[in-house]
């Protein structure tokens, strides 16, 4: 009675469809971080057509499910590449085909968590910054920080494709933690 405790359910996806994706072993690294009292569902964009608006109303099964997915979620986490500057096609046009039609946007309120790996110096910040963007006219509520952009990525994951970086545990664990807050305290 008002003390019950809820599982707080997140659902990442990242925007790489690369079978050795740092941003997918970034998601794994959260996986095995999830803090108690949550769960990690991870969803594989590895399907979704480009967006076409003539298909919008009567979407393909895969965004179906795509969209039921992040419904059915509390908080969403983002893992995104930087491709010149900004935000990979497949991800942007994942979000895009989960925002419409309008006014059935899935993504509407959703908390969410940001974080990017790259093997350039500034760890996806570019793109992670568009994103940002693109929440506002979302209407999601982005966590502020941690802020999570893994530079050099190449140099920091072992023969098994794992992420060894202590920082990026550190960082990704915290993220974690302060989205269930962050949920929690939207969620009242
Ligand atoms: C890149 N990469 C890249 N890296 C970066 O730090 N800034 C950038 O603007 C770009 N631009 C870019 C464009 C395109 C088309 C590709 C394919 C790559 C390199 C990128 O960091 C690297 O390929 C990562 O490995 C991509 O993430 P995943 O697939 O490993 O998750």
């Amino acid at each position: 009675m008002g003390n019950e405790i809820k599982t707080v359910k997140i659902l990442g996806f990242a925007g790489s469809l690369r079978k050795g994706s740092f941003n997918k072993a970034l998601l794994r690294l959260a996986s095995e971080l999830v803090p108690e009292g949550a769960q990690l569902d991870i969803f594989d964009l590895e399907g979704i057509p480009p967006f076409n608006q003539d298909l919008e109303a009567t979407p393909p099964e895969k965004v179906k499910e795509f969209k039921a997915k992040i419904r059915a979620a509390d908080a969403i986490l983002v893992a995104t590449p930087e491709y010149n500057y900004s935000v990979p096609g497949v991800l942007k046009n994942a979000i895009d085909w989960a925002s419409r039609p309008y006014g059935d946007n899935a993504l509407e309120g959703k908390p969410v968590a940001l974080m990017g790996a790259s093997i350039g110096m500034l760890g996806t910040a570019r793109a992670q910054y568009h994103l940002r963007q693109t929440f506002v006219f979302l209407n999601m509520f982005p966590l502020n920080r941690p802020e999570v952009m893994l530079p050099f990525v190449d140099k920091k994951v072992g023969e098994d494709g794992r992420i060894t970086d202590e920082t990026a545990k550190k960082l990704v664990k915290a993220l974690l933690q302060e989205l269930v807050a962050w949920t929690k305290k939207l969620q009242g």
